[in-house]
């Protein structure tokens, strides 16, 4: 060998050698990932998508609707009879309503939507012959709302997680803004005089120092996001499984995206030591994103009704564990130099003025608000770190980050959202605020007390005033709980019995009615025989009965 071809063969060696160590690096990567990913379908979305396309539909006939749990006649019988009269009611009580509900459907893509999925789809299209609940409201007064026949309903739907403190305070926030941003009108652009104390406020409940306006949480996310990007010159994001963000493709990624799942957004476990690892190790991430309200619930999506399959629906909320997760986080995101971003377009000031971030005592980069803070009017609102905000270069002047949006800070908005956030800081809502916690969490034992001791199989879990309905049978038919509660007069949101959001205005009576009523409608469902349960030796896991059923579909 002459002394070129050595060199040439040190080259090729040298290259080899570092092509195998960018090969080995990027093989562990991609295992730290995997080993980062929580094990269920919602942790694989490509995996949970190619699930939901290949789901089949199939509907049970009204032969097996009654006994799909293996019942015996004589209960089918009396759930038949039961279903056809619960039906009638619903029906006799709000023709209105329901007429109104009938004629706009076709025409409300959403509507459609969102009745369709009230219910695991197997027993949609039977029920939707007998059972209809309408969507319309006339108005609201303290707790209840009437629909257009006058019904009377105690309202837990909480409006998305708008209503904390009662719909009359709302009213009370929008009549005040429309007052005070009537002499200026809808005047975009410049702002309302009102925007300086907003933004004073939000800093000072945010512990942050520049706030954006934007019209939807979607839109607040998505500029947080943006933000982090531009400032951290990387382009990955990780958010947890199960967890809600809006409806942006980078952060709704899997079914319900027609769009194959982002390569930039890395679904991880919550509360895992090995997703630690891969923010630790990666050099690519910009944010993390957290919905506190997964506290609840780790790693599982919003438990809905129409995914209520056996009844399996848990809540493992602890404080005090996701606390030191979130510290957890903070540290290695502080290392890293990633953005830690609080999405508390839900929460907002239901966990107390200083939200997520003063209740788990951690603070974020970036905060994202929304919902409650409108005072009833659709808002976001990005609060940050200088550092994190600013939208451009001093060096650099082509290099800007651009947001903007036609109604952003629209006067009546922001004079709303400025009555709201007075509001906030007056004593009565204050005290309010700091006695939610022991008031709640006594309200959802007195609850449980009462339906324990009527032998119903139900209990209720949740995180502060964000409940969810527990059931302590596997059973195929508790999704129709949420139509016994219905006819009880209890208003619950197209998820169902997975989420009961409170209010703050709830008085102790009225508590005590919103209890009466809930183990009423208990009572009702099981002396209708919907919670009949086969002898234990006749028992059979339901989700491998129902497995067998789609598979006997799909290739029948
Ligand atoms: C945590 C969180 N982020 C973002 C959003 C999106 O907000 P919006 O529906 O106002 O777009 C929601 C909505 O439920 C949410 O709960």
């Amino acid at each position: 060998m002459d002394t070129y071809e050595i060199g040439v063969s040190v080259v090729l060696t040298g290259a080899a050698l570092l092509a195998g160590a960018a090969l080995l690096q990027r093989v562990v990567q991609r295992l730290q990932l995997s080993f980062a990913k929580h094990p269920s379908l919602g942790g694989h979305l490509r995996m949970s998508k190619r699930f939901a396309h290949w789901l089949p539909a199939y509907s049970y006939s009204q032969d097996v609707w009654f006994s799909v749990d293996g019942a015996p006649s004589d209960i089918a019988q009396q759930r038949r009879a039961a279903l056809t009269a619960l039906g009638d009611t619903l029906k006799a009580r709000s023709p209105l309503t329901l007429a109104q509900t009938d004629a706009t459907k076709p025409m409300v893509s959403d509507m459609q939507l969102t009745s369709q999925y009230r219910v695991p789809y197997q027993f949609r299209a039977f029920l939707s012959e007998h059972l209809h609940i309408g969507y319309f409201w006339r108005d609201s007064q303290g707790v209840w709302l009437h629909d257009m026949d006058g019904n009377p309903f105690i309202d837990v739907t909480g409006s998305y997680g708008v209503n904390l403190f009662g719909y009359d305070f709302y009213k009370a926030c929008m009549a005040e803004g429309a007052a005070l941003a009537q002499e200026l009108g809808p005047v975009l652009g410049g702002y309302h005089p009102c925007v300086l104390d907003n933004v004073q406020r939000l800093c000072a409940l945010s512990g942050k120092d520049e706030v954006s306006f934007h019209m939807s949480g979607t839109e607040a996310v998505m500029q947080a996001v943006r933000l982090a990007r531009y400032h951290s010159k990387k382009r990955k994001i990780v958010r947890f499984t199960g967890a809600y963000h809006g409806w942006w493709d980078d952060v709704q990624p899997g079914p319900g995206n027609p769009m194959p799942p982002s390569g930039d957004t890395l679904t991880l476990n919550d509360m895992h030591a090995n997703t630690l690892r891969v923010l630790r190790n990666r050099k690519d991430i910009a944010c993390v994103l957290v919905n506190p309200l997964q506290a609840m619930h780790p790693n599982r999506a919003a438990p809905s009704d129409s995914t209520l399959i056996d009844g399996a629906r848990s809540v493992h909320f602890d404080r005090q564990a996701y606390a030191a997760w979130l510290h957890q986080l903070r540290q290695v995101c502080t290392d890293k130099g990633i953005a830690l971003i609080m999405d508390e377009v839900f929460l907002g000031f239901r966990l107390g003025k200083h939200g997520a971030q003063g209740y788990f005592g951690v603070e974020a980069d970036i905060v994202t608000y929304g919902k409650t803070l409108g005072g009833g009017l659709p808002i976001g609102v990005v609060c940050g770190k200088s550092a994190w905000m600013k939208r451009f270069r001093d060096d650099r002047p082509g290099d800007i980050c651009f947001a903007r949006g036609t109604f952003n800070a629209h006067p009546t908005v922001m004079a709303t959202m400025n009555v709201f956030l007075q509001k906030l800081d007056t004593l009565e809502v204050e005290q309010r605020l700091a006695n939610a916690s022991q008031v709640w969490a006594g309200r959802l034992e007195k609850l449980n007390k009462r339906l324990r001791q009527a032998d119903i199989p139900v209990q209720v879990g949740g995180m502060e005033t964000v409940w969810t309905v527990l059931y302590d049978l596997p059973g195929r038919y508790h999704w129709l709980l949420q139509y016994y509660l219905r006819e009880q007069g209890i208003a619950l949101s197209w998820v169902g019995s997975g989420r009961m959001i409170m209010s703050l205005n709830f008085d102790d009576a009225q508590f005590e009615q919103f209890c009466n009523r809930f183990v009423q409608a208990g009572k009702n469902m099981q002396q209708d025989g919907w919670w009949w349960t086969p002898p234990l030796d006749q028992q059979r896991p339901i989700r491998r009965q129902v497995l067998k059923e789609m598979l006997k579909a799909r290739w029948a």
